[in-house]
């Protein structure tokens, strides 16, 4: 059916294309800084509110939510981690995870932050157009606008800026010319199999495990509710496994001889994921530039994806707010740059992760014993240990 033609023409400063963490706390820093924004997301509000994703937060990421106001609830409820545990070929290993400078991991789901930062939107009543689909993107080098398509209508929102907000698959990338050439992929052969417990995390049951038969990791979201994950073949079934085998495999798998065994309880939620590593080195063109999963996806070993796209809307913020402010265009012209300082040594620890951790198939027994070396060397070495910490606490922000 032909899409009627756009009888509404929306106005605002900056268009955001994703109601994802990226968008919702671009939107709130931009707000903050007195530059006026919409949020245009595809999917529902409900639907948005319901995704499960990640949950450990680096102290940077904790820290930056904390300054624009949505730290609230997850200073009450966020768990913070002094140590990390992980297990392999029988071996146990509990390191200190907190550095000299005092920071620390905090477990608190992405679903809360994203309904805190929805939530203090709404307080203020700023837009948020929900089941907006964005198609294309107009003069971004000029004056941009976006074209989307609501309630069946076609409509336009003209702006000074884009920020494309919009993950993996969303259309932003593309409105950039050469980030085919400019994108470096590599896909792992097996996925996660995310479970979501009404369950008590097990205090001595946690972190990573190392197994013959697949990794697998056992972490919490909150002090009821636990999240699990194991390694699958990359066309795994979620139904081919009963609720029973699943706790079952993850009891196997993170089974280290001390009679330990998971808190079971009702399956809320069941996710498979795909574990890529994606880097697009061109992340602005003219008034358009990309942020987070539009711009970069990591393996989830090394709990980095949500972080690393805090860590670019703080530089994306402070670029449009030093472009439309004081028409400074210095931080927008090295915005790729800027952000890849950050990017490429997060994706080359998650993939190191990822490494060590999965079994590949047909990997070799060298091959598996190579991986126990990695993993010691992290566990039992002082310079391990440090190499460790700061990696999963995350790097300093360029901006
Ligand atoms: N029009 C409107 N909205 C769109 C479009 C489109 N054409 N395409 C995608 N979107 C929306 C998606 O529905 C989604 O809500 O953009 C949003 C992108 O959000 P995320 O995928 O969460 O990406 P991001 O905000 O960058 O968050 C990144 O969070 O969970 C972690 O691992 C995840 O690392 C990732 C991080």
């Amino acid at each position: 059916m032909e899409t009627p033609v756009s009888t509404e023409d929306i106005r605002t400063r900056v268009g955001i294309v994703g109601a994802g963490p990226a968008g919702l706390l671009l939107a709130r820093m931009l707000q903050l800084n007195g530059i006026d924004s919409v949020i245009l997301e595809r999917r529902s509000r409900a639907y948005v509110l319901s995704r499960v994703r990640a949950g450990v937060l680096e102290k940077g990421t904790v820290d930056t939510l904390m300054q624009v106001g949505a730290g609230a609830r997850l200073q009450r409820e966020g768990i913070r981690h002094e140590t990390f545990q992980l297990r392999f070929n029988g071996e146990y290993h509990r390191i200190p995870m907190v550095d000299e400078n005092g920071r620390y991991l905090t477990t608190y789901g992405q679903a809360r932050i994203v309904e805190d930062l929805i939530t203090l939107r709404e307080a203020d009543a700023l837009p948020i157009h929900f089941e907006a689909q964005v198609d294309r993107f107009e003069d971004v080098t000029g004056n941009p606008s976006i074209h989307f398509t609501e309630g069946g209508v076609a409509k336009t929102l003209r702006c000074d800026f884009i920020a494309g907000c919009d993950g993996f698959k969303g259309v932003s990338r593309a409105h950039i010319p050469g980030t085919a050439e400019a994108s470096y992929l590599r896909e792992y052969p097996f996925a996660w199999f995310g479970i979501l417990a009404d369950a008590p995390p097990h205090a001595e049951l946690r972190g990573f495990c190392h197994s013959r038969r697949g990794l697998a990791v056992a972490s919490a979201r909150s002090a009821k509710i636990s999240r699990q994950y194991l390694q699958v073949p990359p066309d795994f079934a979620i139904g081919s496994m009963t609720d029973e085998q699943i706790w079952d495999e993850l009891d196997r798998r993170m089974d280290d001889g001390s009679g330990n065994r998971l808190n079971r309880g009702p399956i809320l939620e069941k996710s498979v994921a795909r574990l890529r590593g994606f880097v697009c080195t061109t992340m602005q063109y003219g008034k358009l530039c990309i942020a987070g999963d539009a711009a970069h996806i990591v393996p989830p070993s090394g709990a980095k994806g949500l972080n690393s796209a805090v860590g670019d809307v703080r530089v994306l913020a402070e670029t449009i707010t030093r472009y439309l402010q004081k028409g400074d265009a210095q931080l927008l012209d090295n915005y790729s740059q800027t952000c890849l300082q950050r990017i490429w040594p997060t994706v080359h620890w998650s993939c190191q992760m990822s490494d060590a951790l999965h079994m590949f198939p047909g990997q070799s027994e060298f091959d598996t014993q190579m991986q126990y070396a990695t993993l010691r060397s992290w566990m039992t070495t002082a310079l391990g240990q440090q190499r460790f910490r700061e990696a999963m606490l995350g790097l300093p922000y360029p901006v």
